[in-house]
């Protein structure tokens, strides 16, 4: 489809999704969100892809839902439109997926950067949930998935104050994977996401599921469904390729089927 406000290219088995409404500092309106899901729900049907990499530009990776969209807004249009919400179906995504983070990602960007699988970010990413300083809550899972992440302490300051953290404090909180030099960003999350789409798709599918299911279930319920799933994942041919490519001490061909 004619995407306006994204680009998707494809790299081998890698998609690279980047937002493009440079005007606007990539803000987030209801057009960028229906093509980001459009698009990712796509790749994610796709078997020649193994992982999406989403970005923005330099400067900003997203600045936040449109603050301009949303002004004039009725409580009624908000809750008949059910807005925000086709966002969740980036995170219910089973494909994994890479944010590559430069600049600000504040607002519905950080909301955004969290419903991604592996969170990467230059050294000049700036993260917050500042909606406070507009009258305003999270609302695409700010408050619960900062919590989730950095824990109460920093998620309630973030949220409270509308402070902002650098690149070195959200690695230190624990939001981001890891900080790399700005110009090193993209090529670093491309690689990346080379490296997980040359695995076996169902059994990275299957290492994203039961990862993000400790954020859903109890410790014991946690481990018995991941135990459940290493035994599933004999019955793949990828389990019999992986373990006899380590014994013939060669590298493996994963099928990815
Ligand atoms: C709409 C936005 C925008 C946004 C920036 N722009 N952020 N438009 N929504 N979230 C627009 C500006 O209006 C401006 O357009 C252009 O992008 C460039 O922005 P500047 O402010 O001129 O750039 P700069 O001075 O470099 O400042 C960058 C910035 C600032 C610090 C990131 O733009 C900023 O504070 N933005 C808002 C950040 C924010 O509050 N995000 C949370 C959004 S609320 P014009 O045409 O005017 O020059 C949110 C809530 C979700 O995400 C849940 C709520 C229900």
């Amino acid at each position: 489809p004619p995407y306006e406000t994204i680009v998707v290219e494809r790299k081998g088995r890698t998609a690279l999704l980047t937002l493009n409404r440079p005007e606007a500092l990539n803000a987030l309106n209801l057009q960028v969100m229906h093509e980001v899901v459009d698009a990712t729900v796509a790749l994610d049907r796709d078997p020649d892809i193994g992982c999406v990499v989403i970005t923005g530009s330099e400067k900003a990776f997203a600045a936040g839902a449109d603050i301009k969209e949303m002004r004039p807004r009725s409580y009624l249009d908000m809750y008949l439109s059910d807005w925000f919400t086709a966002w969740d179906r980036l995170g219910a995504l089973r494909t994994p997926t890479v944010a590559a983070v430069s600049g600000y990602a504040l607002g519905g960007g950080c909301e955004l950067a969290m419903l991604c699988d592996i969170l990467l970010a230059a050294d000049t990413a700036v993260f917050g949930q500042p909606e406070i300083k507009l009258g305003v809550v999270p609302g695409i899972g700010g408050s619960q998935r900062l919590t989730r992440a950095v824990g109460k302490a920093k998620a309630m300051e973030l949220c409270l104050t509308g402070r902002t953290m650098d690149a070195a404090e959200a690695e230190r909180a624990g939001l981001v994977s890891r900080v790399v030099p700005a110009g090193d960003l993209l090529a670093e999350a491309l690689s990346v996401a080379e490296t997980v789409a040359g695995m076996s798709a169902p059994v990275a599918m299957m290492a994203k599921e039961s990862v993000n299911r400790a954020f859903e279930t109890t410790l014991a319920e946690g481990v018995r469904f991941e135990r459940r799933l290493f035994h599933a994942v004999f019955a793949t041919e990828d389990q019999k390729e992986g373990m006899t490519a380590f014994v013939e001490k060669r590298p493996p061909r994963f099928t990815h089927r």
